[in-house]
């Protein structure tokens, strides 16, 4: 039997758009989509001006889908994603243009379509989401089948005084957990290794003991998740933020009360150290390095490496305050970390195994 036909999703290239308007042609005349188009012509509708990406769908070497990654959509529906999910409009992405060609379907496209776009919007730390008219029955399943979240509906009036009933939905969670959201005073993107000793220069490959199966790697972190590292190497400490996928309650229950976007909570006996710690953020060339697939923020890299500089990271305290984190010293972290574990948001705890142990109960 010969191989399935492959199918494969890439960037959209100026020479794809008259297919891709064609395509928009065609599902208009069976599926009614898209239901309106204002002033525009088709070829604008695939092509939207504010796009953070478009990418097609090629089957056997022809364009049979295409979507779009937008900043903006009706802002009924942004303001419906920002009350549910937490997030300001600006860390939004919505999913758009989704289409594919009548001949094509049910073999995938959209599908995949749809993980590259919410790929790129994780790239990017945007929280993915998507409208959706409540009459696209086809479209309503696959978003369903693919894990994606509802979040609720709304009725918008278009120009000529029609009404649309459209529904949004979130994002399933990614295989790694959603990266960290930005924060004040982030540089640009670069990896580094922190460490206690100021005098490193090239990095080993180590076995990790809790990686042993992968190998000796040399571990990198990102400059998004380097704040996971902004305390003395073995200081036990929790690390928390919202994602998509975390509910209003959870939310409420540990960012009520606060507008830090990071939740950061260490011991009290930590307290002294943290405050006298001097650490050196090694920066690494990035070539070698590539995403580690399961701890979000990680990369890893199978060969040596030589630092390429070198950032002295003291003041550990006012770096939290400057970067709007929470950091919150308690007597136990366990307490916490129980909830943190059973809760919808995301985290990184590190040395939790030296915590405090619990207080016994009295009596
Ligand atoms: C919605 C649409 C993009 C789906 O494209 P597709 O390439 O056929 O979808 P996929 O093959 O990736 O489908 C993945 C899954 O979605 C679900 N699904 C897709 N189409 C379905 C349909 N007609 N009925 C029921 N389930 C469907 C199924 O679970 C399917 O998995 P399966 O085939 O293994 O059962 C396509 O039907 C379309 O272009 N519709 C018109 C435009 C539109 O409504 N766009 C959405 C705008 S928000």
């Amino acid at each position: 039997m010969p191989d399935p036909a492959p199918l494969d999703v890439r960037a959209r290239e100026p020479a794809d758009l008259a297919a891709c308007v064609a395509i928009a042609e065609e599902v208009r005349r069976t599926d009614g989509y898209p239901s309106f188009l204002g002033d525009g012509t088709l070829e604008s509708f695939v092509s939207p001006d504010d796009a953070l990406g478009t990418w097609v769908a090629v089957l056997d070497g022809r364009v049979v889908g295409t979507v779009a990654l937008r900043p903006r959509s009706a802002p009924a529906s942004a303001a419906l994603a920002t009350g549910t999910l937490g997030v300001e409009a600006e860390r939004l992405a919505f999913v758009a243009r989704l289409m594919v060609a009548p001949g094509a379907r049910r073999r995938g496209a959209a599908r995949r379509l749809l993980d590259v776009a919410v790929g790129e919007a994780r790239r990017r730390g945007l929280v993915c989401v998507l409208d959706v008219v409540t009459h696209d029955a086809a479209a309503v399943e696959l978003y369903e089948q693919s894990g994606w979240r509802r979040l609720g509906r709304n009725v918008i009036t278009l120009r000529d005084g029609t009404e649309l009933p459209i529904e949004t939905f979130a994002a399933p969670p990614g295989p790694s957990r959603d990266p960290a959201p930005p924060y004040r005073g982030e540089g640009p993107f670069a990896l580094w290794h922190v460490s206690e000793d100021p005098s490193l220069s090239r990095l080993a490959p180590r076995v990790h003991p809790r990686h042993p199966g992968a190998g000796g790697l040399v571990w990198a972190v990102d400059t998004r998740h380097l704040p996971l590292f902004w305390f003395p190497r073995e200081c036990p400490r929790g690390c928390v933020w919202a994602s998509a996928a975390t509910t209003p309650a959870d939310r409420e229950a540990f960012f009520g009360m606060s507008d830090a976007t990071r939740l950061h909570v260490v011991e009290s006996s930590w307290v002294e150290r943290i405050l006298a710690s001097r650490l050196v953020a090694y920066e690494l060339p990035p070539g070698g390095f590539e995403p580690h697939d399961e701890v979000g923020g990680y990369w890893v890299s199978r060969e040596p490496v030589e630092a390429v500089g070198r950032v002295e990271l003291d003041g550990l305290v006012q770096r939290h305050a400057d970067a709007g984190f929470e950091l919150r010293v308690t007597p136990s972290i366990r307490p916490f970390w129980r909830r943190v574990v059973a809760s919808t948001l995301e985290y990184s705890g590190m040395q939790l195994e030296r915590a405090a142990a619990p207080e016994e109960p009295p009596g």
